[in-house]
């Protein structure tokens, strides 16, 4: 019978961990990437996600869904300012002209530092209902993962907003 001795049993655990690791950090990367079908039926019948839906859809998709939620949303918070708001409110006045393309350059230009420092110190206010609410509304209404600080990426502040010199962590 194969016995192993102490060293060969530390080398066969060290290859499983390596390979058990590996299995682990593909299974977050894909977990980040996966998104949920929010959209109208395509292709055998089963729901779009966001990225697959056309511009049409999407207009459909932001009507629908993310209007109403952010009205509610921005209305909750400052009920005067944001008594009646519309699709300019994050697209811009472009939306005239159809331009819907977003970080949109109305919307202040944020900092870029990742944990929020400056905007926590300037808009306290903003900076937590946007963290706390904005993004994780929006996210789940386009069916995607919040910006996460490990990978970078994700639906975030700068999903709307520009950085310093343009746009940020892939968006
Ligand atoms: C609360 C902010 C918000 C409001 C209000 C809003 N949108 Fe959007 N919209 C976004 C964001 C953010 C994206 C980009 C999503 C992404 O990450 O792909 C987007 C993307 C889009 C796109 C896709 C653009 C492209 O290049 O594919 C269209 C079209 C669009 N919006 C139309 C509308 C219309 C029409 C309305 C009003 C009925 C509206 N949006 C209201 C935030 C908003
Ligand atoms: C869905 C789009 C969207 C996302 C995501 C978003 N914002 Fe905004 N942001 C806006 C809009 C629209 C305004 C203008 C209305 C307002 O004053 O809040 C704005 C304004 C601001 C302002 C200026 C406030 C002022 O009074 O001048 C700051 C600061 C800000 N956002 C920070 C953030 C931070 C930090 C995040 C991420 C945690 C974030 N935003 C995410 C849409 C967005």
């Amino acid at each position: 019978m194969l016995s192993l001795g102490k060293k060969e049993v530390l080398i066969v655990y060290r290859k499983h961990l390596r390979f058990l690791l590996l299995v682990i950090t593909s299974a977050l990367i894909f977990w980040g990437c996966q998104s949920t079908n929010v959209g109208p039926p395509g292709p055998q019948e089963r729901p779009l996600t966001w990225a697959e839906m056309d511009l049409v859809q999407r207009k459909a998709h932001m009507r629908r869904e993310v209007l109403p939620a952010a009205a509610g949303l921005f209305k909750d918070w400052r009920p005067e300012r944001f008594a009646n708001i519309d699709c300019s409110l994050c697209h811009g006045p472009g939306v005239k002209k159809g331009n819907f393309n977003m970080p949109a350059a109305h919307l202040p230009r944020l900092s870029g530092a990742l944990l929020l420092g400056p905007e926590f110190e300037k808009h306290p206010e903003t900076t937590r209902l946007k963290l706390n609410r904005l993004v994780p509304m929006m996210a789940d209404a386009l069916g995607v993962k919040s910006f996460s600080i490990v990978t970078r990426r994700g639906f975030g502040c700068y999903s709307c907003h520009l950085g310093p010199s343009g746009p940020l962590f892939g968006n």
